[in-house]
C-alpha cells in the first residue's frame, strides 16, 4: 500500500479502497490506504452493511470521499439506482447506533469456524490452506491435487455437493487455488470437509480426465 500511495500521490489518480471487511479480522486491525500521508484527499473508501451487520442483499453501502467528489457521486447514484429504500436506511441507522457487541460475537464465531475449517482442509491430500487474517474465506492452494482449479471446483460441486469458487476467477494468479466461504454453520462446514475428503480418493481419476 505504501508503494501504491507513493505512486498515486504524484499523479492525477484516486484510489477506490473497498474496505467492506474492515471489521472482520482476527489479529491486527487492517490499515486503510487513506491513512498514508496525503492520501485522504486521494482515496474513496467504500464500505457497507453486508458484512459487519450481516445485511447482505439489503443493497446498502456508503462511500467516504473528498468533499469535491460528493456532488458528482450523488448525481450518479440518484440517477442510476434512485436511492436505498427508506426502511432499509432505518435498519442501517439502528445497526450503527445500536450495541456493537453482536458484531464482536459474530467475528468470534467466524474465528471458531475458520480454525476448524482450515484445519479440516489442511488434512485433505493436495490441499494447503493458510489461515486467513480477516473476512470469511478460505483460499486453499490445490496444486497438490494435480487438477486445474476450475475442474476441481466443478467436480466438488457436481460430485460432492460442495460449492467453491475457482481461484482463476480472481485473475491469473488465482490459478491453483479455490475459495470457500465459511459463512455457514460449523456443522455444514464439517460436512463439507468430510465430503471433500471422501471425494479426494478420486483425485487421480479426475486429474487424468482433465
Ligand atoms: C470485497 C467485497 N466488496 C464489496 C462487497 C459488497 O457486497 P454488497 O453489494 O452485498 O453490499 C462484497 C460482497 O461480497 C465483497 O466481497
Amino acid at each position: 500500500m505504501r508503494a501504491i500511495a507513493d505512486m498515486v500521490r504524484e499523479r492525477d489518480l484516486i484510489v477506490l479502497a473497498d474496505e467492506i471487511y474492515s471489521r472482520i479480522y482476527y489479529g491486527d486491525a487492517p490499515v486503510s490506504i487513506a491513512g498514508y500521508p496525503g492520501m485522504l484527499e486521494k482515496t474513496v473508501i467504500l464500505d457497507g452493511f453486508s458484512k459487519t451487520y450481516a445485511m447482505t442483499g439489503w443493497r446498502m453501502g456508503y462511500g467516504v470521499m473528498p468533499a469535491w467528489l460528493v456532488d458528482a457521486v450523488n448525481k450518479l447514484m440518484v440517477n442510476s439506482c434512485s436511492c436505498v429504500a427508506s426502511f432499509t436506511q432505518r435498519a442501517g441507522i439502528a445497526a450503527l447506533r445500536g450495541p456493537q457487541g453482536p458484531v464482536d460475537a459474530m467475528v468470534a464465531e467466524f474465528r471458531r469456524r475458520r480454525d476448524a475449517f482450515c484445519e479440516g482442509l489442511n488434512r485433505i491430500p493436495g490441499f494447503r490452506c493458510p489461515v486467513p487474517g480477516g473476512a470469511f474465506y478460505a483460499f486453499a492452494n490445490v496444486e497438490g491435487t494435480g487438477i486445474p482449479s476450475k475442474e476441481l471446483a466443478d467436480f466438488l460441486l457436481e460430485e460432492a455437493g460442495v460449492a467453491a469458487l475457482n481461484g482463476g476467477a480472481f485473475g491469473e494468479f488465482g490459478e491453483g487455488y479455490i475459495r470457500f466461504s465459511y459463512a455457514n454453520s460449523l456443522e455444514n462446514l464439517m460436512e463439507a470437509v468430510a465430503r471433500i475428503e471422501k471425494a479426494a480418493v478420486r483425485w487421480e481419476e479426475v486429474g487424468a480426465r482433465s
